[in-house]
């Protein structure tokens, strides 16, 4: 037979702690107890149990502020909550906390010997879970569309990768799936049960940046009171998503490449390093190699990020992802907005994938579910589909209703705008498309 299993007993109150140590033993528990909440915590560092079984309100600290301190040690533990002050407020604040679940006092013991069972009952069914889902066919891209050959590569590579601990750096337009992908490496690899930390560069000021990421000591600078991790110390054995990491200074990016080298953080305050296990990855909406040559971007953390290198293509390289990518998408924005829309008429389907998309699948996703929103039929169709003022002029001109005839030249101007706003304002991409060489688009321009 197997081990029984080991739980452990928390209430101030010691006629309740042996009452409940007698009778679960009855039923066949091996119970420890304890009646101080610090004493019980120091025990669960020390000792593993299959279940903790404690009370909310006590002196000194609270099962409510236990609870965290439980799980910080012991992340997963099953912890079971008894109040006499049963509310539901509670209940729902227990197991939202990470609690497995809630007794209110009074109860009968067979009460609490039905919930120590389901709580094992769980677990099982999560721990099958885990060892279905690992058994899963490698095909499965999650919630990545990737129907044509160019997208198919991206995720080929990214699950190669993902298993090695090597850092990763993605590339490409606005929208193009980059954090997408990055969740996707860290769902495909070892760490996939760790944390997944996502520092956007961009969007903080240089000097949060850095603590940030690195953490801060308590009185590194005023507002520092007191020790903070940074996220490459919680993201433990996970991973650290650096996003946007152009955006960076010069200053720190020298920090940052001395980070990756050494394999040590040091926060900003601090005289030693402390060693981190996360694997990183960046990613940048920007044109690295021209930072490089302009002096914006350190050479030696380009070639240190740039080991293994994936570039999304744009969307209107890899057009028949968008029928994929609109079925999807259509159908999950109306379950969201509980919308009856079924579906996109081809028409619209036919405009959707000739849209050039400048901000990728992101704007893809966004019109969809402004269209599903806005529309009151079950059909998407041309009408509903609200492109960009600059992308209907074209349309406007052409479409039958269009008021006057305009002269050729007029149109040509339009259509070579369009195009070169399409791709991004590249000109050499938009004269490569039309099929004319760059200075006569640069005279059309004029
Ligand atoms: N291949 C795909 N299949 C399904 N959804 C996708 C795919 N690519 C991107 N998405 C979705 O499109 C949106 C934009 O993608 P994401 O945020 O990853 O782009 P990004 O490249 O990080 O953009 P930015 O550079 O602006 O940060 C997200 O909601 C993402 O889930
Ligand atoms: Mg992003």
């Amino acid at each position: 037979m197997a081990a029984p299993n080991k739980l452990l007993v928390l209430d101030d109150d010691p006629g309740v702690v042996d009452f409940l140590q007698e009778t679960l033993a009855e039923h066949g528990f091996d119970v420890q107890s304890q009646t101080s909440p610090a004493d019980a915590l120091e025990r669960i560092k020390r000792e593993p149990f299959d279940l903790v079984i404690s009370d909310i309100k006590m002196p000194g600290m609270g099962g409510m502020d236990l609870l965290p301190a439980i799980l910080g040690v012991r992340p997963g533990q099953l912890v079971l909550l008894m109040t006499a002050f049963g509310s539901i407020d509670l209940a729902v604040a227990a197991v939202r906390a990470g609690a497995c679940d809630f007794i209110a006092k009074p109860f009968k013991i067979e009460a609490l010997v039905f919930a120590i069972h389901r709580a094992f009952h769980d677990r099982e069914m999560r721990r099958e879970i885990v060892r279905l889902r690992a058994r899963l066919p490698s095909t499965d891209t999650g919630q990545l569309v990737a129907k044509s050959p160019r997208m198919s590569a991206v995720i080929e590579t990214a699950r190669r990768v993902a298993d090695l601990d090597l850092s990763v750096l993605l590339t490409g337009e606005t929208g193009t799936g980059k954090g997408a992908v990055a969740r996707f490496i860290h769902d495909s690899s070892a760490r996939a049960r760790r944390a997944f930390e996502h520092v956007n560069c961009a969007s903080l000021p240089a000097t949060l940046i850095e603590s940030e990421l690195f953490g801060v000591r308590r009185g590194a600078f005023t507002d520092a009171r007191e020790d903070r991790p940074g996220a490459f110390i919680t993201a433990a054995d996970g991973t650290l998503f650096l996003d946007e990491i152009g955006e960076l200074s010069l200053e720190t990016q020298a920090k940052l490449l001395h980070t990756l080298e050494s394999g040590r953080v040091r926060p900003l305050g601090a005289s030693s390093e402390i060693p981190f296990r996360a694997r990183v990855i960046a990613a940048t909406n920007r044109p690295l190699e021209r930072l490089l040559r302009d002096g914006l971007f350190r050479p030696d953390l380009y070639y240190r990020l740039n080991v293994i290198r994936i570039e999304l293509p744009p969307l209107r390289q890899r057009q028949e992802d968008i029928v994929p990518l609109v079925d999807m998408m259509v159908e999950r924005v109306a379950d969201k907005q509980s919308r009856a829309v079924i579906g996109v008429s081809a028409a619209a389907m036919r405009r959707l994938v000739a849209y050039a998309w400048p901000g990728n699948v992101r704007e893809l996703s966004h019109l969809l579910e402004r269209a599903v929103a806005l529309c009151d039929h079950d059909t998407l169709l041309p009408e509903d589909l609200d492109f960009p003022a600059k992308a209907n002029d074209l349309g406007a001109l052409l479409s039958d209703s269009a008021q006057a005839p305009v002269p050729l030249d007029e149109l040509e101007r339009v259509y070579v705008r369009r195009v070169l706003e399409s791709r991004g304002g590249n000109k050499a991409e938009a004269a490569r498309v039309l099929g004319i060489n760059r200075r006569t688009l640069y005279r059309k321009l004029r």
